[in-house]
């Protein structure tokens, strides 16, 4: 995939109607809506202020959780409105409809350097269909296309790829870091390239591993889905979480390392627990095999040794998953030491979104890596080195 794309500082957006398309989709408590975590505003920030800078008219949209039914108040994007205003420090006006009337009229009555923002996309149930004629409604609001939704461009949808078809279609800042870093790491790392893969399931690493077998030189298996991996090798893995469909699979990737050349690291020890509770007594197991009753919580000190040591010498790191339950503060050990390894390496540190992005930020390491990806599923996607419709449909440069 070609991750050279067209930016805004590539196109003229003085005094032009510029459709911004931003991932708004921020987590909110269930009981009264307030947004819990706004990181996902902060991160378009820079786009929206150059854009409102060069006097551009901005008509932001995003999509905010899953309806399924059309517009529900419940998912409105009312309260992103109100942050976004208090951190721009300006009115964000707030559209009733996606491409109805109200939207419409306030798109053609917005002025340069006025920002605007559209109901949640999913409430046209057009979107998630990638229909033309939404696509169409939606770019006929504007001149330029700009798409700055990371964590959305895996979806192929009206708002994030289709009304490229329909208006000249550039990144913003949030797309070209994302692109330059993590897109630079695979097509052209820094080696040795060392990739960190844990999180609980193999079934849903397996594109990833399968791609970075050809791009990395180092892989480290850790959490949940390295049972498999043992089980696969023969080990006994107790009441551990056990993928059996994929134990096949696991072989064919350490036959595939092997055939590479690609060091395949796995768990050489680890923590383990009779139950999954936070409170549950940890206990040290000195090997590969896990007894019966017991089930894996976290790798142990030879592995964080071992691990850490990989992470010491290489050029570029790539994480993705943590290396236990490391929501337990007694199985947190693990994730924690290959958060601070990566804090303390001159390599490039690329930590993939979700479970691993919370993970360092909850252990307070979030500033000292190079780059924290803002997607969970486009990231994954990313790795996997599928071709992704939101940067696709960009201009290339
Ligand atoms: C995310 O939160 O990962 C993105 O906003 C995509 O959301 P979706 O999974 O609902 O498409």
């Amino acid at each position: 995939m070609n991750y050279n794309k067209k930016t805004v500082k590539d196109i003229d957006v003085a005094g032009k109607k510029v459709l911004l398309r931003c991932d708004f989709n921020v987590p909110q408590d269930k009981a009264t809506g307030a947004i819990t975590d706004d990181k996902r505003i902060v991160a378009a920030l820079p786009t929206i202020r150059y854009l409102l800078e060069q006097k551009a008219a901005v008509i932001a949209c995003s999509h905010l959780g899953k309806p399924k039914e059309g517009p529900d108040p419940k998912l409105s994007l009312a309260p992103v409105a109100k942050r976004l205003s208090e951190l721009l420090g300006q009115d964000v006006i707030m559209a009733a409809d996606v491409v109805g009337p109200d939207a419409a009229a306030k798109a053609a009555a917005l002025q340069p350097g006025q920002i605007m923002l559209l109901e949640n996309t999913r409430f046209e149930k057009g979107e998630t269909k990638n229909d033309p004629e939404l696509a169409r409604k939606m770019a006929s609001m504007a001149e330029i296309y700009v798409s700055d939704a990371f964590g959305a461009v895996h979806r192929a949808h009206a708002s994030t790829a289709g009304v490229a078809a329909y208006l000249p279609a550039v990144s913003g800042f949030l797309i070209q870091k994302e692109l330059e870093i993590m897109g630079g790491a695979l097509a052209n790392p820094k080696r040795p390239l060392v990739a960190i893969l844990g999180g609980s399931k193999v079934s849903s690493k397996i594109g990833v591993i399968n791609n970075l077998l050809d791009i990395a030189d180092t892989i480290i298996i850790g959490g949940g889905m390295s049972y498999t991996f043992a089980k696969a090798m023969g080990a006994g893995v107790g009441k551990s979480l056990l993928e059996a469909d994929w134990l096949d699979y696991c072989k064919e990737m350490m036959q595939k390392a092997k055939d590479k050349g690609v060091k395949l690291l796995l768990p050489v020890d680890g923590l383990a627990a009779t139950e999954f509770s936070a409170d549950a007594q940890a206990h040290l197991v000195d090997g590969v095999d896990i007894p019966g009753g017991m089930m894996g919580m976290d790798i142990g000190p030879k592995t964080i040794a071992l691990y850490t040591d990989a992470v010491k010498d290489a050029g570029t790191v790539i994480w993705n998953g943590p290396m236990g339950v490391f929501e337990f503060p007694a199985f947190a050990e693990g994730t924690r030491a290959i958060a601070k390894a990566l804090a303390e390496t001159d390599a490039i540190t690329i930590v993939g979104g979700g479970d691993s992005a919370a993970a360092v930020a909850q252990l307070g390491y979030a500033d000292k890596m190079t780059h924290i990806s803002t997607g969970g599923g486009a990231s994954l996607e990313f790795l996997e080195g599928k071709e992704l419709p939101g940067v696709a449909c960009l201009l290339d440069k």
